[in-house]
């Protein structure tokens, strides 16, 4: 067992004694995580094993006549996640349920990039310790990002008893065997790696729609910015065989789905672990151009790792969307250095040239963090004029929150949260002036979209995607759901247009 924050005594059962801020729990801890370890990098490439579908006959059972519901937070890599979990519930005879009271099982899958989400979720635990008093059966497990963090595990030990298991990201697929333990016995079941194992691949999915779908191209990440807790919660940065990768989504392309989203923290540095062969991000970006699905998006990009050949990869168009989400962060070079990020002002917007001269009419999406320890009105004033410069489509911001055992964590912060929120605020009147004018310009254009479904506040109206990802309703049937089509935008709002379908047939095909 890796050395523990907590102060833990093993009992002759192979169960645990731990004392945590005076109290004392008894638990099984097969292991947990540890800061100075998940901080550690092992060298090479990450060995490939296939998981094990063929579940024992009493895994496979478990869950029959039993329901789950999980709750996720966070990015679309750890909803991707949830859809994973989802795969193996169902593998064990579990039906998925949207009514908490009903289910037998409820994951919480957790995000840990800011204060604010950790607490959203501590809140959560709280509330539904009444429903766990209630109907003593249910199992309440943490997963995700949060359970990575050595703080969190303390807390839910000490705080959280009602809790009966806390799993990782590297670990979700040994789900079956922990929800057992924790079903069949009345300690909590935690156990989260500190490093991340093998790839594992063929795991089940469950996933949502049918019209969009997420795949992994990459686990982990290896860049370390300072204010980050990734790089601890998802372990070393880890590619997937191309083979694997391109067979998922000739799979998903025979389902029918119409876009696939490539997930990686960091996907420019896919394949950078390759031992045995050469295959870059762009040569993915080639060989899924060839596959007959509609529509690909990938996500995140760093601009460090975004290189030439990617661009021409891109600029070859067809299935390959013009949109690039590019986080900047800062526009402003003290504090791009501070944060780690490894590239200049002037390397990013020369990056954010060579994009646009390539491929036109390519939208770019950002996210810019404010308040970053030290930074300064004049290091602010940089990423205004950055973003003016560069004139994004959309952008997502934050206010720095500091995360336990990252570098930026233990930077002297001295700017007063008032004048972080007033930055904030400042940057996103900025951020949606630009947009509008961007969105302005498309009116009376003949775009080709997506019909994704039924709007959200109104049901009689569709909502459909462009190829750069903005969002138009429309009116139409349901018959167009699924469909590509193309509308006219008649009208422009900040992050909304309104269009009409003039054709139902778009040559959406490569
Ligand atoms: N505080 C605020 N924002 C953060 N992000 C990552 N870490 C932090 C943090 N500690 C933001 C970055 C990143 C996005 C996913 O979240 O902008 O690109
Ligand atoms: Fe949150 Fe980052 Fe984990 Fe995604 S990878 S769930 S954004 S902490």
């Amino acid at each position: 067992m890796a050395r523990l924050p907590l102060d833990v005594r093993l009992e002759a059962d192979g169960k645990a004694v731990v004392r945590v801020k005076g109290m004392t729990r008894r638990a099984i801890i097969r292991s947990a995580p540890v800061i100075d370890l998940s901080r550690k990098r092992s060298r090479g490439e990450a060995p490939v094993v296939y998981f094990d579908g063929a579940l024992s006959p009493e895994l496979r059972r478990l869950g029959e006549g039993k329901t789950y519901l999980i709750y996720t937070w966070g990015c679309q890599m750890n909803m991707h996640d949830a859809e994973t979990m989802a795969g193996i519930l169902e593998l064990m005879g579990f039906r998925p349920t949207e009514v908490e009271e009903e289910a037998d099982v409820i994951l919480l899958n957790t995000c840990a990039i800011r204060e604010n989400a950790e607490d959203k979720v501590f809140g959560e635990l709280g509330r539904l310790k009444t429903l766990k008093a209630e109907k003593p059966g249910l199992v309440l497990g943490l997963a995700g990002c949060m359970a990575q963090e050595e703080g969190v595990v303390a807390r839910i030990l000490a705080e959280y008893p009602h809790v009966d298991l806390v799993f990782g990201t590297h670990n979700i697929h040994r789900l079956p065997v922990l929800l057992r333990d924790a079903l069949l016995g009345k300690e909590m079941v935690v156990e989260v790696w500190n490093m991340e194992g093998e790839i594992v691949e063929r795991l089940p999915k469950r996933r949502q729609g049918g019209l969009k779908a997420w795949v992994n191209i990459s686990y982990g990440c290896d860049e370390f910015c300072t204010y980050c807790i990734v790089p601890y919660t998802r372990g070393k940065e880890r590619s997937r065989p191309p083979e694997e990768i391109l067979a998922e989504i000739r799979d998903l392309a025979r389902q029918g789905y119409k876009e696939v989203t490539l997930l990686g923290q960091n996907v420019n540095a896919y394949g950078k672990d390759f031992q045995t062969r050469r295959y870059t991000f762009a040569d993915l970006l080639r060989d899924v151009r060839r596959i007959d699905i509609p529509w690909v998006r990938f996500t995140t990009s760093h601009p460090r790792d975004f290189d030439a050949d990617t661009i021409e990869a891109l600029a070859l168009g067809g299935n390959l969307v013009e949109h690039v989400h590019l986080p900047v962060q800062s526009g402003s070079d003290r504090i791009l250095k501070r944060m780690n990020r490894k590239y200049t002002r002037a390397g990013y917007l020369e990056l954010v040239r060579a994009l646009r001269d390539r491929i036109p009419g390519v939208s770019l999406t950002t996210d810019l963090i404010v308040g970053f320890p030290g930074e300064t009105e004049a290091d602010f004033e940089a990423t205004l004029s950055l973003v003016e410069e560069v004139g994004y489509d959309a952008a997502f911001t934050f206010i720095y929150s500091p995360r336990e055992g990252t570098p930026a964590a233990k930077m002297p912060d001295d700017t007063p949260l008032s004048v972080k929120k007033a930055r904030l605020a400042a940057l996103n009147e900025r951020i949606a002036r630009i947009a509008y004018e961007k969105q302005k310009t498309l009116v009376g254009k003949t775009l080709e979209v997506l019909v994704e479904g039924p709007s959200k506040k109104d049901p009689g109206v569709l909502t459909a995607r462009t190829r750069t990802n903005k969002i138009v309703h429309l009116a139409g049937g349901q018959e167009l759901v699924g469909r590509f089509v193309r509308a006219r935008i008649t009208q422009a709002r900040t992050w909304t247009l309104y269009g009409e379908v003039v054709d139902q047939k778009a040559p959406a095909l490569v």
